[in-house]
């Protein structure tokens, strides 16, 4: 069974793990060199209570994060973050990306954001299933922005508005 709370300085190194080996292998980032630690504690000391980090912890390891990070420093945009979701690749279709995408978007909603953005590449159908399910929208489609593993890659942008 696996619980969700907010994340601490010391789950970074799990959380960096995570997303290290999600860049290495799937399209789900564009990022494609990993990321070291000292950049993974400025992207950390970018999230607070508006804009919230949470693990999934399971037999006492992390084996999943979400974020909800500032969409763009312009402050008009204050209102408006950006998600993102990486389970462990042996943890993943047990449920716990779901647990993960509800809790995010409640704490979304208790730190009075306005709206949250998804961008998700093309072909990940599992990532869009669970991001309708709580209630994001299709809003377009960027043809072919990404290129990674040799191919070129769309990115399906979905939004959520809360009290919509
Ligand atoms: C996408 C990801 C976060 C999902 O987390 P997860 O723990 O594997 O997902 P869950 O087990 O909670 O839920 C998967 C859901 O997708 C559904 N699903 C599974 N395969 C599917 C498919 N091919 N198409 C559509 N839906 C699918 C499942 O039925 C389940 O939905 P349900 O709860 O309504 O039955 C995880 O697989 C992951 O980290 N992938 C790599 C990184 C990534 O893609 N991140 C998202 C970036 S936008």
């Amino acid at each position: 069974m696996s619980t969700v709370r907010k994340a601490t300085f010391e789950d970074l190194e799990a959380i960096t793990e995570i997303y290290n080996d999600a860049i290495q292998k799937t399209v789900a980032t564009f990022d494609t060199e990993p990321k070291s630690l000292e950049e993974q504690k400025a992207w950390f000391s970018h999230h607070d209570e508006k804009y919230p980090i949470i693990v999934a912890e399971e037999d006492d390891s992390i084996v999943g994060w979400a974020s909800l990070s500032r969409w763009s420093d312009r402050c008009a945009y204050s209102d408006t973050a950006e998600i993102s979701l990486y389970v462990r690749e042996s943890h993943r279709g047990k449920g716990i990306g779901g647990k993960l995408i509800n809790e995010i978007i409640d704490e979304g909603k208790r730190a009075h954001l306005h709206t949250v953005i998804a961008r998700i590449s093309e072909g990940n159908s599992m990532s869009i299933h669970l991001h309708e399910s709580v209630g994001f929208r299709h809003i377009g489609v960027m043809k072919e922005v990404g290129r990674k593993f040799g191919r070129l890659i769309d990115v399906n942008l979905m939004q959520l508005v809360y009290d919509e």
